[in-house]
């Protein structure tokens, strides 16, 4: 493995363990997860590997084969900078839950396309929250390994994310997606064999991120809160007459909360088929799901629309965005046959605009965080 002989040359010894975490894309249930509602995302066949030993002097020597970070103790995380704020923000989560964490050596090998938004960030947080727990014996289980790392991104990064993509990263498991109810963190996994179907689940890379993206999420979590307080209920989750919650709001809330209530529906519906084996069925939920993100929930692009749409008119069974929005990835779910159609329709069509072309990676439902070696 690469990423040993690596760590032998830097640190001049083999490392004590090596892990890995993926990314994710999401299946359906956007913008879901912090209104306590379900997501069903899938870990991808990318991610993050980490090798690391621990050090009794409390410092953290921290490297990327992709990136550099500068060695920090224990007691000066604050002065972490760029990406390695991520691995840091667990060492800090961890000390902050009063886990017994010390120092360590780790060096990081991440293959999760950059910018695509595939949470290279919840892998990296993953990975390293995986290895302390195991490291010090520590004893947690994948969902509180999950949490803390949520907590890393959420008050030391800073980002105010849901829980959905550092659960996916801990929980997934191969060929599966996994179900979770975002309020009890009850998770199951549910088979996903697209290719027995002769189906494929294409991730259309846009290319782009939009910088309002970051502000826009806290904006639509907030959307999400007023709206709760004004129909008197903890959260969206706990709309159940979604006609009557309508008349009560207006404006920016009425539409935030069409999203989340059918978004949610949505998220049943699907699993619903995917019991039923009518995997090919989907696809009308996925266009659906696009509509409402664009339409009421208002985080798509035109780099997503122009994807989706050209994905379908080229003969997919339904496309939608994945993850936040304002850019990274869209999904479409395409018979194999149709994939060279459905790829040409979305390269035409960002052409005649004059955009770059986007990248086309097939998704492969993949195994959360594990030990390597
Ligand atoms: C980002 C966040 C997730 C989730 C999605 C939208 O990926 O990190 O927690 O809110 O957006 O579904």
């Amino acid at each position: 493995m690469r990423v040993i002989e690596a760590f032998r040359e830097m640190f001049g010894a083999d490392p004590q363990g090596v892990w890995h975490a993926p990314g994710r894309v999401n299946l359906i249930g956007e913008h879901t997860d912090y209104n306590d509602g379900f997501v069903l995302p899938f870990a991808v066949q990318w991610g993050v590997t980490a090798a690391v030993t621990p050090r009794a002097d409390g410092i953290v020597r921290l490297s990327s084969l992709q990136a550099d970070g500068p060695p920090l103790t224990l007691s000066e995380l604050e002065a972490a900078e760029g990406w390695a704020r991520y691995p840091v923000g667990v060492f800090w989560a961890m000390r902050e839950a009063g886990h017994a964490v010390g120092g360590a050596d780790l060096l990081i090998d991440g293959d999760v396309p950059q910018g695509a938004g595939l949470s290279s960030s919840a892998a990296l947080e993953v990975v390293v929250a995986t290895a302390l727990n195991d490291l010090h014996g520590l004893g947690l289980g994948k969902m509180e390994l999950a949490l803390l790392a949520q907590r890393a991104e959420n008050d030391f990064v800073g980002v105010p994310c849901g829980i959905m993509d550092q659960a996916a990263s801990a929980l997934s498991e191969e060929g599966k997606a996994l179900f979770l109810d975002c309020r009890s963190l009850g998770s199951r996994t549910i088979p996903l064999d697209l290719a027995a179907h002769g189906l494929q689940l294409l991730i259309i890379d846009t290319g782009v991120h939009h910088d309002l993206a970051d502000g826009q999420y806290a904006r639509r979590r907030a959307d999400c809160e007023s709206a709760a307080r004004h129909l008197g209920v903890d959260a969206l989750r706990d709309v159940t007459d979604l006609a009557g919650a309508l008349k009560r709001l207006s404006g920016d809330e009425r539409k935030r909360t069409q999203h989340v209530v059918t978004e949610s529906h949505r998220v049943e519906a699907l699993i619903g088929l995917l019991r039923a084996g009518a995997v090919a069925e989907i696809g009308a939920l996925l266009n659906a799901s696009h509509l409402s993100l664009r339409d009421q929930y208002e985080v798509s692009c035109a780099e997503l629309d122009v994807a989706v749409e050209a994905a379908v008119r080229g003969g997919a069974r339904g496309a939608r965005l994945t993850g936040g929005g304002f850019g990274g990835s869209a999904i479409a779910l395409v018979a194999e046959e149709r994939a060279p159609a459905v790829r040409k329709s979305v390269e035409a069509a960002y052409a005649e605009r004059g955009w770059k072309a986007p990248r086309f990676l097939p998704a492969a439902p993949s195994a959360g965080a594990r030990r390597l070696a």
